[in-house]
């Protein structure tokens, strides 16, 4: 019999299901793919039901490819897109489609509860100020916008936990997770009376919060017959997509970063005691290491932004051939800037009406100037959240760790190096989310005593990258210009908007 550990990453583009056994190979694969709906502009909603389908999908694939049956899992752990809500009535029926971390509806919702409780109050006990990606605002949005469906209602769920709601039957969610809804209390770890009453939201609603390493519960028969497992497997708590990341790179202690460049891009530190940013640019979230906590930083278009300038002019070319003649322009696109805002901001400017620009376009630039452009533009806005991390009372960054698929480019890595004037080191885990999910599930039955234990025993750090300082004297003078470009283009975009 094998011992392997099942992590299940239920992201916005599909649920993914990895198997990894005990020395941390990754023994089966699989992404079932799910559909998004963006009915009206600013909105971006999926069907709960298809994420359960593609999960279960997905584990019996894997399985299929491991050559494993459900004996050999020995526990389960789970991860996902964050922030999503799920309204269910009190038989467990969804009521209305999820509304996505991406979801940009709610910013009167936001100005509500910061008016409700207090910009300074809602800082102090949840870490956060009120941005329309977290879970709160939509709560209120449905109640103000579908009374009938807020009447319904019985119990919320975040999107990975609507799939651990099926494989056990129970509502639970981890502490990292949790806290994205902005409903916690960051010191207690717990959700937040103050809040819920200042709300009007019923606890009764929210799921039991759990340690991301503890057991919510075991896989029941039925989710046995769908899926392949054993019925009884112990599920684990998990945690939110970033904070699992971070797991599965092993950015689990002070002092090393976790830098993703997937279609967003998150700067994520660990911090030992639920440290707040000042005016709430950073988020300050649970972490899913026990007793521990970490601020990040979230641009919502990081690959995002190549992808969709790929997809727009220049369709059908692969990322490699892209980026090829890119190289060979100077840093700084001579002159040319980008701004990545395409589906508005969080960190450092959280604007759902922030937009994307081109600045500085002359008769010389080409399409490779413009590629290159973009890289850059989404490398100054990670700097930006870097810069708030350096500030924000961490003590040193040893360790800058970067993974997702935008840093399979050696030409991404080195420019990320030299605008933030840092090294930068892959590992050899690319499973991110998922991995740190089937490693959580791992110490939760004791294969490893704790989490830094369990990526001891299954990550190494693989390539650095270091910066080149001439190339660093270049990129600092173009970040200056970078920085001038929001505020004075804010009120365009305003404009904009309001037309
Ligand atoms: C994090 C966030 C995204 C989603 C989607 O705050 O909103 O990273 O979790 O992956």
């Amino acid at each position: 019999m094998k011992s392997l550990f099942l992590g299940i990453d239920v992201s916005t583009t599909g649920s993914k299901a990895l198997l990894v056994d005990e020395s941390g190979n990754v023994v089966g694969a699989a992404l079932t793919e799910h559909s998004i709906s963006t009915p009206k502009p600013l909105w971006s909603e999926q069907d709960p039901q298809e994420w359960w389908t593609a999960s279960a999908n997905s584990i019996r694939q894997a399985l299929s490819q491991a050559g494993a049956t459900g004996n050999d899992v020995k526990a389960v752990g789970l991860t996902g897109q964050m922030h999503g809500l799920v309204m269910m009535d009190e038989a467990g029926k969804v009521l209305r489609p999820a509304i996505l971390w991406n979801d940009q509806r709610t910013a009167e919702e936001c100005d509500d509860i910061t008016r409700i409780v207090g910009f300074d109050k809602l800082l102090s006990i949840c870490g956060n100020k009120a941005l329309t990606g977290f879970t709160a605002p939509k709560i209120l949005w449905v109640r103000k916008n579908e009374p009938e469906v807020y009447a319904k209602t019985a119990h919320i769920l975040l999107p990975k936990d609507y799939v651990r709601y099926h494989l056990t039957g129970d509502y639970a969610v981890d502490h990292a997770d949790g806290s994205g809804m902005i409903l916690y209390d960051l010191k207690k770890r717990d959700w937040s009376k103050e809040l819920l009453n200042a709300l009007e939201i019923p606890e009764s609603w929210l799921p039991k919060t759990y340690e991301g390493s503890e057991v919510t519960g075991v896989i029941s028969a039925t989710a046995a017959e769908l899926t392949g497992l054993k019925a009884g497997t112990p599920v684990v708590g998990g945690g939110g997509d970033q904070a699992a990341q971070a797991v599965g790179v092993g950015a689990v202690t002070p002092g090393i970063v976790a830098l993703t460049l997937g279609t967003s891009g998150v700067v994520f530190a660990s911090t030992p005691s639920p440290l707040i940013e000042p005016e709430g640019r950073l988020h300050a979230f649970c972490h899913s290491v026990p007793g521990t906590w970490h601020f990040m930083g979230v641009m919502l278009s990081a690959a995002g932004s190549l992808r969709w300038y790929r997809d727009t002019l220049a369709p059908g070319l692969g990322y490699d051939e892209l980026l090829a003649p890119a190289a060979d322009v100077p840093a700084g696109s001579e002159g040319l800037l980008f701004l990545p805002y395409l589906t508005g901001e969080r960190t450092p400017h959280p604007d759902p009406l922030a937009r994307g620009a081109f600045v500085g376009l002359t008769v010389r630039h080409t399409k490779a100037h413009m590629t290159r452009s973009v890289i850059e533009g989404v490398s100054f806005g990670l700097r930006d959240s870097m810069e708030l991390l350096k500030n924000a009372g961490l003590g040193e960054i040893k360790q800058v760790r970067v993974s997702g698929g935008g840093a399979r480019s050696a030409l991404w890595r080195q420019m990320l190096s030299d605008v933030m004037n840092t090294e930068l080191v892959t590992v050899n885990t690319t499973e991110g989310a998922a991995f740190g999910a089937a490693l959580l599930a791992g110490v939760g039955i004791g294969t490893w005593k704790t989490v830094q234990d369990a990526c001891n025993a299954t990550i190494k750090t693989l390539d650095k990258t270091s910066a080149n300082p001439s190339t660093v004297n270049t990129y600092e003078q173009y970040y200056r210009q970078y920085t001038a470009l929001y505020p004075a283009l804010k009120p365009t975009f305003t404009g904009i908007a309001a037309i």
